[in-house]
């Protein structure tokens, strides 16, 4: 593995693998020493959890870290993104972790040559991918179900502007586990073979047993987007919960949008907050293997 760029990179083994070294983390049980490495993070859109827990996690492998400011940098003077990192690389940069709006720009910047090897580490791109959080969320449901044959997972909201919602799909679809899509028409986007497609809460939540909901992402929507119609049919309750769902969120939740506050207070809700959690595991899982790759 040299970069985490997308699902559709990973095999099923590397899949598993990032969950076992994961879990050795989290237990405490693997320790590794990357003092000779050095990952900077590139972050041009807004982050809490993600760029927080990959900071953790590079503190926790003894790793070097640079926080990358774009709006401090030379990319305000005119230098192209591609000569910015060639000189990161220069410097002595062998990993980077990235968010960016455009969908494609990681994977042009990681095909391109640099002074020296740089692994890329998708934190997030456009509308089309965010592995790593894929990655925590399978990690949480495994964790937790141990066997996901036949498992029914509903994914709620803005399905068409999600990355998560992407990433997710293209991960899980590996597992056996049915995968719904609730969203109201305008929100569901391009249908993916293999997933069902409701808009009906009753019918997308019936005998789920995970439920997942989105954000609805208001700065990559340029149509009006009819918030109290949404609330009246798609936001969760503790009225239309299923009893024992697993509800999870990859945040930044809008409370009373997706999901009401009530719910948040709920025990079915703690899996939230350990989602952000296990990221750091599976986030230093990642870097580890990147960086050991690297021989550092
Ligand atoms: C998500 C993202 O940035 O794609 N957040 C995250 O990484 N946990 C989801 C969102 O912004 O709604």
């Amino acid at each position: 593995m040299k970069h985490l760029l997308d699902i559709s990179n990973l095999t099923i083994d590397e899949i598993n693998q990032i969950y076992a070294r994961a879990s050795e983390f989290e237990k405490g049980i693997r320790k590794s020493n990357h003092i000779n490495a050095h990952v900077a993070t590139m972050f041009f859109e807004n982050s809490t959890r993600t760029k927080m827990s990959f900071e953790m996690a590079i503190n926790k492998l003894n790793a070097n870290k640079y926080d990358f400011c774009a709006e401090t940098s030379s990319l305000n003077k005119g230098e192209d993104l591609y000569d910015t990192i060639n000189n990161l690389s220069a410097i002595g940069v062998n990993a980077i972790v990235m968010r960016h709006s455009d969908n494609d720009l990681i994977k042009e910047l990681a095909q391109k040559k640099y002074y020296q090897d740089v692994s890329f580490v998708n934190a997030g791109s456009g509308t089309n991918a965010h592995p790593t959080q894929a990655l925590l969320d399978y990690y949480t449901i495994k964790k937790h179900f141990l066997n996901l044959d036949d498992k029914i997972i509903t994914i709620v909201g803005d399905i068409a502007h999600s990355r998560v919602a992407m990433s997710n799909i293209a991960l899980l679809k590996n597992f056996n586990m049915k995968i719904r899509c609730l969203a109201p028409e305008n929100l569901i986007g391009e249908k993916i073979e293999g997933v069902e497609y409701y808009t009906n809460l009753k019918d997308a939540f019936e005998n789920a047993d995970i439920i997942m909901a989105l954000r609805i992402q208001k700065e990559r929507i340029q149509e009006h987007i009819d918030i109290d119609s949404y609330i009246q049919n798609y936001q969760i309750t503790k009225d239309n919960l299923p009893y024992a769902a697993f509800l999870m969120h990859p945040g930044p939740i809008n409370k009373d949008i997706e999901i009401a506050s009530d719910v948040l207070e709920m025990q079915n809700a703690k899996t939230i907050l350990n989602q952000a959690r296990n990221g750091v595991f599976v986030r230093m899982a990642i870097l580890d293997m990147l960086l050991s790759a690297q021989g550092l």
